[in-house]
């Protein structure tokens, strides 16, 4: 496994330059197009540690900064992870905020301005964030359906990277690095994908990832057709009820190896 990120524009720089400056990022983009693989990326380049939370709707405002717990008969105070990341000097990256309550976010306020600090309002402390420490957040703008946005008063306070996939050399590199496939082979699984991406604005659903390519291209390693690996990890997913426009599948296929 590489951790390599391979950028798409002026991101990396983009996110160090917001890092000196200490302000918050907010990346937004499709599932599987780096999001995750360039915060880990930034932790290495950075020399800090990456602290991830997950985001969803149970999750409480306690969940992150922390809360009292029962110990031995005793009441203490003990801190959750946004909390320690903070007093650790971390990134801390809190993936699909959007999916997080808005009253558990409003906790990132004061953490998100000049204030740089975190009120324990339970715990009766302010943590003041040191240099070194730094929010990220991520999601997907794609998933409307859930109908859940992010405040304007949060928005505001972070520095938006949009990504987007990689232009087709690029990320048939990536697929190459990751999977040790051939590149022909790689090239082909871009072109099968671009063919989607394409036809997206008319189908509805998220187009496939570079995730979904070098998954397919880790199965054709393992010995899998190029047309099994295409329909297994690109095709499938697409859509829940496998009901694929059998144009969509034709135009899709036509790029691969027929044999190989
Ligand atoms: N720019 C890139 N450089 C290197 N690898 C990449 C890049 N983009 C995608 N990948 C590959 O795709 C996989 C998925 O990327 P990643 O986990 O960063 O996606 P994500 O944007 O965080 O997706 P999600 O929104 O679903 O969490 C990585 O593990 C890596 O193999
Ligand atoms: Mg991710």
């Amino acid at each position: 496994m590489t951790t390599d990120y391979y950028a798409n524009a002026n991101e990396v720089r983009l996110f160090e330059q917001a890092y000196r400056q200490r302000l918050p990022v907010m990346l937004t983009g499709p599932t599987g197009c780096g999001k995750t693989r360039l915060v880990e990326h930034m932790g290495i380049l950075l020399n800090r540690p990456v602290v991830t939370i997950s985001c969803h709707d149970d999750l409480t405002s306690s969940d992150l900064v922390g809360r009292f717990m029962v110990t031995g008969g005793d009441v203490v105070w003990t801190d959750g992870p946004l909390t320690r990341a903070v007093k650790a000097g971390a990134i801390c990256y809190l993936d699909e905020v959007v999916e997080a309550r808005h009253d558990s976010l409003a906790i990132l306020h004061s953490l998100t301005d000049h204030r740089r600090a975190l009120y324990l309002d339970r715990a009766g402390e302010v943590v003041q964030a040191p240099d070194t420490f730094m929010l990220v957040c991520s999601y997907n703008p794609a998933y409307r359906s859930s109908l859940k946005e992010l405040k304007p008063s949060l928005r505001q306070r972070f520095v938006t990277l949009p990504m987007k996939y990689l232009a087709p050399e690029r990320e048939t590199e990536v697929i190459v690095t990751e999977a040790g496939v051939e590149p022909a082979t790689a090239a082909r699984l871009v072109q099968c994908a671009t063919a989607i991406r394409t036809a997206d604005e008319a189908f509805h659903f998220e187009p496939p990832s570079t995730r979904v390519l070098v998954t397919a291209a880790q199965l054709i390693v393992a010995g899998a057709s190029e047309l099994e690996a295409a329909e297994a990890c690109i095709l499938a997913p697409l859509s829940t009820d496998g009901a694929i426009n059998a144009g969509l599948r034709e135009v899709a296929v036509a790029s691969l190896a027929a044999d190989a």
